[in-house]
């Protein structure tokens, strides 16, 4: 993966060489992980020569809804950022996929540190940065994953469905497990026991031949691919999926697995705990699934192109 230094960063409303884009280590962010985020992509159409963002609409307005359980408010407003996200793109001529972050950060709280919250005591800053993020092998031929010892965040504490930059110590956690014992990633079960999500996607399974998925009450984020696969496999087999709790064993006994989210697009599962999913290779279900998503963000499906928007040309 390029790295993000190699690109300009879009810091409170300025362009900046990446070796200039720093936050002071008084602020809330650097302090206690005090921010929220999405996490993008935008698409190179070679035949009308721009980048797409996908569902950028829909990540802004998860952002406003994350600040508002936060109580932080941007200085910036749903437009503005909007546009820092086609100059970012602008800036750094992007004619390639990329993957990229818009962070909306808390910054210096001064002498009340944590417990400052109002704008008058604590202001916020945004910033954007990213690169291109390949994954063509995981797309192909699928990933190995475990089940984790570690339990996902929960709702009364610290809540999943608000995608702030602390959640992901609960990730952290995970993945370094996950990766210390030579998995790619990990599923998380929830203080129930039941599955909630891999360590920055959500979880699918196909069972029965029908498509099951999580409900976000079990600790997942409120994921936009997501939704859209669900929509997806319901225009495609018309059926609707299951959305229901789904126990670890389920897991092992299930045909298919996928993740799935902006990062991840769909990526297939092919082991959890070294046990084959279903007979061990890609599914026919997540196939088809990953083949609609990635022509739907990618404008050839007529169906989607309104979830793109332009970047150049605007
Ligand atoms: C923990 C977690 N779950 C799920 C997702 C997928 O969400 P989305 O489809 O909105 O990208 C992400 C992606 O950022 C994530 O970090």
């Amino acid at each position: 993966m390029a790295s993000f230094k190699n690109y300009k960063v879009w810091l409170d409303g300025q362009i900046v060489d990446s070796d200039k884009a720093v936050i002071p280590i008084f602020t809330q962010t650097a302090l206690r992980g005090a921010n929220v985020y999405e996490g993008l992509r935008a698409y190179w159409d070679e035949k009308r020569q721009d980048m797409f963002i996908w569902m950028l609409d829909q990540h802004v307005d998860r952002l406003f809804r994350d600040m508002k359980v936060m109580r932080m408010q941007s200085p910036f407003s749903k437009d503005d950022l909007k546009q820092g996200i086609r100059d970012w793109i602008t800036a750094n001529e992007f004619r390639e996929d990329v993957h990229f972050r818009l962070f909306v950060y808390l910054g210096d709280g001064g002498p009340w540190g944590v417990r400052a919250f109002r704008p008058d005591e604590i202001t916020c800053g945004a910033f954007i940065f990213g690169s291109p993020r390949p994954h063509v092998d995981a797309l192909t031929k699928g990933v190995n994953v475990a089940v984790s010892s570690w339990r996902r965040i929960n709702d009364d504490s610290v809540p999943p469905r608000v995608k702030a930059g602390a959640n992901y110590q609960n990730s952290r956690l995970a993945i370094i497990e996950a990766r210390t014992n030579g998995y790619d990633d990990a599923i998380i079960l929830n203080r129930d026991g039941k599955v909630s999500e891999f360590t920055g996607a959500c979880m699918m399974i196909v069972k029965d031949g029908v498509l099951m998925a999580p409900p976000v009450s079990e600790g997942t984020l409120d994921s936009i691919t997501r939704k859209c696969l669900l929509e997806l496999y319901e225009m495609e087999y018309g059926k609707p999926p299951l959305v229901t709790r789904i126990d670890r064993t389920e897991l092992y006994m299930a045909q298919e697995m996928l993740m799935c989210g902006t990062a991840e697009e769909v990526t297939p599962v092919v082991s959890v705990d070294r046990i084959p999913v279903g007979d061990g290779e890609v599914g026919e279900v997540t196939r088809k699934l990953q083949t609609l998503y990635l022509d739907a963000v990618r404008g050839r499906d007529q169906r989607f192109v309104q979830r793109r928007a332009p970047c150049y040309a605007r």
